[in-house]
């Protein structure tokens, strides 16, 4: 991992990590199953949601770690709301956050507090098919590959860095749920992995790329 003046911080011990999620936490579970190997190098230390009946919360209960609800409905805007929700995951002081199926889209006074440090999952090979129906529009465009994205987090909508990528095939008969299901397979290793890399070899950025290690 590196500071924001860009040097990698020295770490005997895993790395921080909190996990933003909004609904079922199938990413979130793989992360909480990797963990469990110390020499995995991350430990997921939070989980934060926006939903309170994310499925994410009995994950995070069940594995023993600390879990927060964050509500748009509990604060005045959608300003106050981001303030809230970057106080929620500051506690946790982690040294990389993890959008993992995160719904809500992060303003730029978020991506300042951790910056550098934001990841995210999406179900489609960007640039691609950013959004929130990654999978839907790729099966509408007709695409015979698809895939996912892991990526840093910037001020806009799926356009940072990109980290890593898995490429996943659109059968003929495909529909939304079963292409979906079939990039999740391929995007739980992919962050899995992508997680694991960044906390033992640290994570550079120079201008668009993104590089694990030197
Ligand atoms: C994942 O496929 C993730 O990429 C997607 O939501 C799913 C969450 O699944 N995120 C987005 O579409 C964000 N734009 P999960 O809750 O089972 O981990």
């Amino acid at each position: 991992m590196q500071t924001p003046s860009g040097h990698p911080v020295e770490s005997t011990s895993a790395q921080r990590v909190v996990v933003l999620v909004s609904g079922l936490g199938s990413n979130l579970a793989a992360l909480l199953a990797a963990h469990e190997d110390g020499s995995y190098g991350a430990r997921v230390v939070g989980v934060v949601t926006d939903n309170p009946a994310a499925g994410a919360l009995d994950l995070a209960r069940d594995a023993g770690v600390a879990s927060v609800v964050v509500s748009t409905k509990d604060f005045e805007d959608r300003a106050a709301w981001n303030v809230g929700l970057a106080e929620a995951v500051a506690v946790f002081q982690p040294d990389l956050v993890v959008l993992a199926g995160f719904m809500r889209i992060l303003a730029p006074t978020f991506v300042r507090r951790f910056e550098g440090r934001i990841i995210n999952t999406h179900p489609a090979l960007l640039p691609s098919f950013p959004g929130a129906h990654g999978v839907r529009d790729a099966l509408a465009h007709g695409v015979k590959v698809t895939g996912c994205t892991v990526h840093v987090v910037d001020d806009g909508v799926d356009t940072g860095p990109i980290i890593a990528q898995a490429a996943v095939p659109v059968l003929e008969d495909d529909d939304e749920p079963t292409l979906h299901e079939r990039v999740k397979v391929a995007e739980r290793a992919l962050l899995v992995e992508t997680v694991g890399r960044i906390a033992r070899d640290g994570l550079f950025l120079a201008g668009r790329q993104a590089v694990i290690g030197r």
